[in-house]
């Protein structure tokens, strides 16, 4: 039953820089997966603009909302597990350690701009747990960039091979269309009156088929003959290991407010996302989605929605087994057995209470301050998963206290939002009084100004420092040494590690060719030892 369970489980994330459609994709393929029955379900795009303001200001709406953080929804008798991965306002370090629990990534381009900063980032965490990427190029109804400099970008600036599944016939006014290079068939683009596609496909008996000619006009359908004849003649062949292995991505075309494109890309993307896989744990541990022992990692907490209370929902991923409300398991950091009898799914807009869930899922325990990020789970005794590490922060900013007094309740908030995982905290020898403290998003800064006032009562501010890279040097013993060895400032992390920060690349390009025999790890695993 278990083995089954899993098998129909795909679990997915999306990444994209702000506005390449993220949202409007989504909606669509909600709506293919009939877990909504109307456009502008997921999240009003005024309502999801002033997201951080309303949290701000309404102390009742926690950041992004809890239900959104995943979405479960069934099509053809698949169980999708859509993880969210806020590409906005609240872009953070979750945004990175959702990834983690992810077994695939669609990546979202706007045609025009191609390769943006945040997807570049969102890219290299999906690579370095070499997480397939399914790449969909959007936006193809305005002016877009040229197909080819599009694939060039992709596998310059990201290093990953492309493999276009579909191309695009023209763009902007003149789009008319892709060509499905795999079923050798053309989808043809027609806008309707409401704005929306009309789709309309047709099979042709492949690239040299003169109804192309009839079809798009004969200029159009020459310059896609020699387009598809120059993918085929040099253009990477399709290689599924490859694929699998985050080494090459397929590319598909369309315009997912049109409509246009989305369902020939949700059924291609069946067939590409993978089933959960091994994870490793360990002590050289493969950990199995068909193991009988259950399995699972917190890679997010999160404050719950009823500011009355400090309890907190923990995200967890299920890697193995099947979890059944009440289980008791194993908490690996805390070395006891606990059991875990509230656990929550989300099915689109609603909270169910889980009864028993299977690899590949996500549950949402009730955590009364049992939980971190990083934490594993597990029945038949202690095993640990290496699954969540700590991201390097790309903002830093010494934390000053304004009112002395409240020293105790700064020390408390601190601690606890670290250990949610919106900050970082790091402390420079000699200056322990005024942490150092590490986010992604910039505007992180403004969230925890807020939350440190309004939940622990400590007003502070933040200097920012001009560092843009963390890295936890394996082979210094202390900052001191690092200091000694130029690395412009040296601090220790939560567990003592000594971190380097640098300004730039330039800076951190010096460093490891001055410290050979250093190594600079661009991340820190967060589970503390049982
Ligand atoms: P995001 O979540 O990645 O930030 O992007 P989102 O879906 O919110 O889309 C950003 C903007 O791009 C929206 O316009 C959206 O309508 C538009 N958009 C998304 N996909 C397409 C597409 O395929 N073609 C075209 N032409 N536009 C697209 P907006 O003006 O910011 O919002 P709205 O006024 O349309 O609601």
């Amino acid at each position: 039953m278990a083995q089954k369970e899993f098998q129909r489980r795909r679990t997915f994330a999306i990444i994209s820089h702000p506005d390449a459609g993220k949202t409007t994709l989504t909606e669509k393929l909600l709506l293919y997966g009939g877990a909504i029955h109307a456009a502008g379900a997921v999240k009003s795009r005024k309502a999801k603009r002033s997201a951080v303001s309303d949290w701000m200001a309404l102390e009742k709406q926690r950041g992004i909302s809890v239900t959104s953080s995943v979405l479960q929804f069934e099509y053809d008798d698949i169980r999708w597990n859509l993880l969210d991965t806020p590409g906005h306002n609240d872009f953070s370090e979750d945004t990175y350690r959702t990834l983690m629990a992810a077994d695939c990534a669609i990546m979202i381009l706007d045609a025009a701009r191609g390769v943006e900063p945040q997807t570049r980032k969102l890219f290299h965490v999906c690579r370095m747990r070499n997480t397939p990427v399914v790449t969909f190029i959007n936006k193809m109804d305005r002016p877009a960039r040229d197909a080819f400099a599009l694939m060039s970008d992709v596998e310059e600036v990201l290093g990953v091979s492309t493999v276009p599944f579909t191309w695009p016939i023209g763009s902007g006014d003149l789009f008319q269309g892709v060509y499905d290079r795999r079923n050798e068939a053309v989808l043809r683009f027609e806008r309707s009156s409401e704005g929306q596609a009309k789709r309309a496909e047709m099979k042709v008996t492949g690239i040299d088929d003169p109804e192309l000619d009839s079809l798009l006009g004969e200029e159009p359908a020459q310059t896609l003959r020699d387009e598809i004849e120059l993918l085929d003649g040099a253009g990477e062949e399709w290689d599924e290991a490859r694929f699998l292995a985050g080494d090459l991505t397929p590319v598909f075309f369309g315009s997912a407010l049109t409509n246009f494109g989305v369902e020939p890309f949700l059924q291609s993307f069946k067939g590409l996302c993978p089933a959960p896989g091994q994870r490793q744990a360990s002590g050289d541990v493969t950990v199995n989605p068909s193991d009988d022992r259950f399995s699972a990692f917190v890679f997010k907490v999160q404050a719950n929605m009823d500011p009355s209370h400090r309890d907190r929902i923990a995200f967890a991923r299920i890697c193995s087994g099947k979890f059944e409300g009440g289980m008791r398991v194993h908490h690996y950091r805390l070395g006891k057995a606990i059991r875990l009898n509230r656990a929550e799914q989300f099915f689109a807009q609603d909270r169910e209470n889980v009864l028993e869930a299977f690899a590949g899922d996500i549950i949402g325990l009730y955590d009364p301050g049992l939980f971190r990020i990083g934490d594993t789970l597990s029945t038949e005794g202690p095993m640990v998963f290496d699954a969540v590490p700590r991201f390097s922060p790309e903002h830093f900013g010494r934390l000053q206290l304004l009112d002395p007094l409240k020293r105790k309740q700064l020390q408390k908030g601190i601690q606890e939002l670290s250990e949610e995982g919106t900050v970082q905290l790091f402390s420079e020898p000699g200056r322990e009084k005024d942490p150092v403290c590490g986010v992604v998003g910039r505007l992180q800064f403004e969230v925890l100004m807020f939350r440190l006032e309004h939940e622990y009562g400590a007003k502070v501010t933040f200097d920012l420092l001009p560092y843009q890279y963390a890295r936890w040097v394996e082979g210094a013993a202390d900052c001191e040494e690092l200091k000694a060895r130029r690395v412009p400032m040296a601090v220790l992390d939560r567990d003592n590690r000594p971190v380097a920060l640098f300004r730039d690349e330039w800076e951190l390009g010096r460093a490891a060719r001055d410290n050979e025999n250093w190594i600079f790890h661009e991340t820190a695993p967060i589970v503390a030892a049982a």
